[in-house]
């Protein structure tokens, strides 16, 4: 559990609830959110390299934690990682327990089977160009988490419900445009600068959004999305110059 959250990675989950949660006026710390999101996302990492789904031998830079372990091991690491997530929010929320079921609620629904489960079910089963089922496997996959982050950020800064779900949509587009990017990353960048494996998607078989329209129709989504995301934001009364910037950022992002 220490090997594959403490090996870094962007925390892009963590910095987006933080930011969030900022954006408002934050009667609680959202750290405990932050930290739950990276738990989660650091299991369903873990668990996607392993042998039986892509078959990873690098994540964040080292040795995946099957390969420094074992396959046991990374399984139960994984497994562990998830109960720790509603651990925190509960712990960490207690004081205020409707703010911590509806933080619990958001996170449950997030990973579960109908999103990010659903979505890596999916994607396992390789892509064969179906829009739809590309659609569900981009939003349950990734976007379901950067939503979450979103969303579980403004709820700790008690942003009103109507804000909360704007954060939601926002995430859920900025979501899409990061798994757009990684796709594109994964078929022109190199392995050093990602501290993951390159042309992974391919060796597995799978056909990605940018395999179905080309890179330029693909660069051109992610641009779509990140005017998406922005729209959203700005509808909110919350301070976004922050958040603004980095989905920005995130649209031009070389790992
Ligand atoms: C990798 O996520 C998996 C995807 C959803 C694309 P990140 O690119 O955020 O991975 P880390 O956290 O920086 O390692
Ligand atoms: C994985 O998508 C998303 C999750 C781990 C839920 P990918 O399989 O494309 O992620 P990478 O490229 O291995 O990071
Ligand atoms: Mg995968
Ligand atoms: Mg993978
Ligand atoms: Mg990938």
């Amino acid at each position: 559990m220490r090997y594959s959250l403490e090996a870094g990675g962007k925390r892009l989950r963590p910095v987006l609830c933080l930011a969030s949660a900022e954006a408002f006026a934050p009667k609680a710390d959202a750290s405990h959110a932050a930290t739950a999101l990276e738990c989660i996302h650091t299991y369903s990492l873990i668990h996607d390299d392993l042998p039986c789904m892509d078959d990873s031998d690098l994540r964040r830079g080292r040795p995946s934690c099957h390969v420094s372990f074992d396959e046991a091991t990374a399984l139960l690491a994984g497994d562990a990682l998830l109960p720790l997530a509603f651990e925190l929010l509960a712990i960490g929320y207690a004081a205020k327990p409707t703010l911590a079921t509806a933080l619990v609620r958001e996170l449950a629904v997030t990973a579960g089977s109908t999103l990010l489960v659903g979505g890596q079910t999916e994607d396992m089963d390789g892509q064969q160009g179906d829009p739809e089922r590309v659609e569900f496997i981009l939003l349950g996959k990734t976007a379901a988490m950067l939503s979450a982050s979103f969303a579980m950020g403004a709820m700790v800064g008690g942003a009103s419900a109507i804000d909360v779900e704007h954060f939601r949509r926002a995430g859920r587009a900025a979501g899409i445009a990061f798994q757009l990017a990684d796709d594109l990353l994964d078929l022109t960048a190199d392995a050093s600068a990602l501290g993951k494996p390159v042309g992974a998607d391919a060796e597995n078989g799978k056909s990605t959004y940018a395999d179905l329209h080309g890179v330029g129709a693909t660069r051109q989504r992610i641009e779509a999305l990140t005017v998406e995301t922005v729209g959203h934001l700005r509808a909110t009364a919350g301070d976004t110059v922050f958040l603004v910037e980095l989905v920005r950022q995130m649209a031009a992002r070389r790992r």
